[in-house]
């Protein structure tokens, strides 16, 4: 009798291809967008270091800063852990593979683009969305890719909960896409100018329901999708209250909408307006707390495990940063409080207060937990360069903040001192003069955070060197993935 043929049948496997690209590519764009940082912030002590070049001025390098921090290095790390997470959770491969390749050359393309045109002085001069028509129509290009491929997987999923941190990443996803078009509708009149479609004081309004909301969704909600699946993996328990989540992701994504104008406190704007985004911004202090305790909370039972894992360490002190920034952001909404850290370098140390302590942390504890994953190693290859880089970067976001404080509030306090005749006591070059040691000590902390992710780079590195990258069969079907308590052990995949 004849023997049949042997069929080599072979199991689905997680795309982890895109994964890989987007996790790398993040530890090189935080390099890049941190060494600018550090270079604007040595230029505000010694401004001669433009060279008297123009591209390396510093009203051309600010907006290249803040775009490769923002969406090269927080825009690779979203795209990472939101594939890692949506393929494990609904236990299913990305969506049309090609797709996800094209988001990921096609954002880097967009990336390369800021970083020319920034610097040759090409902007819209909309802040965060300083690129001009051309690119923003690329951008729109790759997100509704991105949108394909994320929600295509959740229909396809295999498990039949939708985990909690896809509801963050999917909102990101949605918001970020109507933000980008309807802040965006501009004329163009060349290759490289175009002028916003609205004016006045609406285009103001329009540009900070967009800048509020970038920070929102971009820099927020996303990365608590990030948190919702990474910490719980890490800690080995299950999230604190699935039933906070829900309520927590609701909340945010309902309040956050309504509090663009307290970046525009004391202007034009119609009073009732800016009324409302500072009740709005008090609000908000409720749903972001309780996402941080349900992060927090989740290590009940693991808090021994903080002592010596470097991974937990970065994730709980991003929850702790994110709880901090958002009280602060919730006080400076309040007019009186506004009225002083407005225009200071309050708001510098507000904003990195949110994106050292919370962003970048997070995407430092994720990124640590995701790489040994993708390239079939144990671990990190070193544990004692994580704890470096976690000290390093600790002490560097620690003294940024605190000089930025310092010299924020004095700056206000200096600005607003009148002398009995109604005159000012001191002169803006006196106030500059004062922010000087501040400067100094800002740097240093950039400097050390810089460090810390060179030293990332080189673990990373390490691990990844030699190592063979092959994609992972997806497990068996399990009949239902639910992450509630009282299940023992974390039940995410
Ligand atoms: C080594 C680390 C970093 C250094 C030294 C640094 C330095 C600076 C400096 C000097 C400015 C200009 C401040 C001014 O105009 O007075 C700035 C602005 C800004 N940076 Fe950074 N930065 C770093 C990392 C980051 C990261 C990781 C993010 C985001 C994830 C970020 C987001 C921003 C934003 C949004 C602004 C604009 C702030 C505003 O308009 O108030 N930075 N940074
Ligand atoms: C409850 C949450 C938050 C509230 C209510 C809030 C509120 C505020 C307020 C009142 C300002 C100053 C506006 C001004 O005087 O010009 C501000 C600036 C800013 N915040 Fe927050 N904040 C929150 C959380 C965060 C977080 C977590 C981040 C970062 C991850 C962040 C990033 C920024 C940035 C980038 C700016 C500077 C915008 C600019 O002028 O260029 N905020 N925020």
């Amino acid at each position: 009798m004849k023997e049949s043929p042997a069929y080599a049948v072979e199991a689905p496997t997680f795309n982890y291809t895109v994964v890989r690209q987007f996790a790398l590519m993040t530890v090189v764009w935080g390099i890049v967008g941190m060494a600018v940082g550090v270079l604007i912030a040595a230029q505000l002590i010694w401004p001669q270091l433009n060279f008297d070049i123009p591209w390396l001025s510093y009203g051309r390098l600010r907006p290249l800063h803040t775009n490769a921090v923002i969406f090269a290095f927080g825009g690779s790390a979203l795209f990472a852990t939101s594939y890692y997470v949506v393929q494990r959770t609904c236990q299913a491969r990305l969506f049309c593979g090609r797709l996800a390749a094209f988001t990921f050359w096609g954002w880097q393309a967009v990336i390369v683009a800021a970083a020319i045109t920034l610097p040759l002085g090409y902007t819209s001069s909309k802040e965060y969305a300083e690129l001009e028509w051309p690119i923003d129509i690329l951008i729109t290009l790759v997100w509704v890719a991105y949108a394909v491929v994320f929600f295509g997987t959740i229909m396809k999923r295999r498990a039949r909960h939708i985990y909690v941190a896809n509801w963050f990443f999917g909102s990101y996803i949605l918001t970020i896409a109507l933000l980008h078009i309807f802040n965006n509708i501009e004329m163009p009149v060349s290759l490289w100018k175009s002028y916003s479609a609205y004016a006045g004081v609406q285009d103001a309004m329009v540009q900070w329901w967009y800048g509020h909301n970038a920070v929102g969704f971009f820099l927020t909600t996303s990365f608590l999708g990030m948190m919702y699946y990474f910490v719980p993996k890490q800690a080995g328990r299950p999230i604190y209250s699935y039933r906070l989540s829900i309520v927590h992701f609701w909340a945010l994504a309902f309040t956050y909408m309504w509090a663009g104008p307290h970046h525009l406190l004391y202007t034009s704007l119609p009073d009732w307006t800016q009324s409302l985004g500072m009740a709005f911004s008090l609000i908000l202090l409720a749903p972001s707390w309780g996402g941080m305790i349900n992060g927090i909370m989740t290590l009940q039972g693991a808090w021994h495990r903080l002592r010596t894992d470097p991974i937990l360490k970065f994730l709980v002190t991003a929850l702790s940063f994110y709880g901090m920034s958002t009280f602060e952001g919730s006080m400076m909404s309040i007019r009186t409080v506004n009225a002083l850290s407005h225009y200071t370098d309050w708001t510098v140390g507000h904003v990195h207060s949110g994106a050292l302590g919370w962003v970048a942390m997070i995407t430092f504890g994720s990124l640590y937990y995701m790489i040994p994953r993708l390239y079939g190693r144990e671990r990190m290859h070193s544990v004692a360069a994580m704890e470096l880089h976690f000290w390093v970067a600790t002490i560097g976001v620690v003294l940024y903040i605190a000089a930025m404080w310092i010299a924020g509030v004095q700056q206000g306090l200096m600005w607003r001192d009148t002398a009995p005749d109604g005159t000012l006591v001191y002169s803006f070059a006196e106030e500059l003069k004062t922010r000087l040691p501040f400067y100094l000590i800002r740097l240093m902390g950039g400097l050390l955070y810089l460090a810390g992710i060179c030293i990332m780079a080189w673990n990373v590195w390490m691990t990844v060197r030699g190592a063979r990258a092959v994609d992972p069969a997806i497990p068996p079907e399990r009949p239902h993935t639910d992450v509630r308590r009282p299940e023992p052990a974390p039940a995410i995949a």
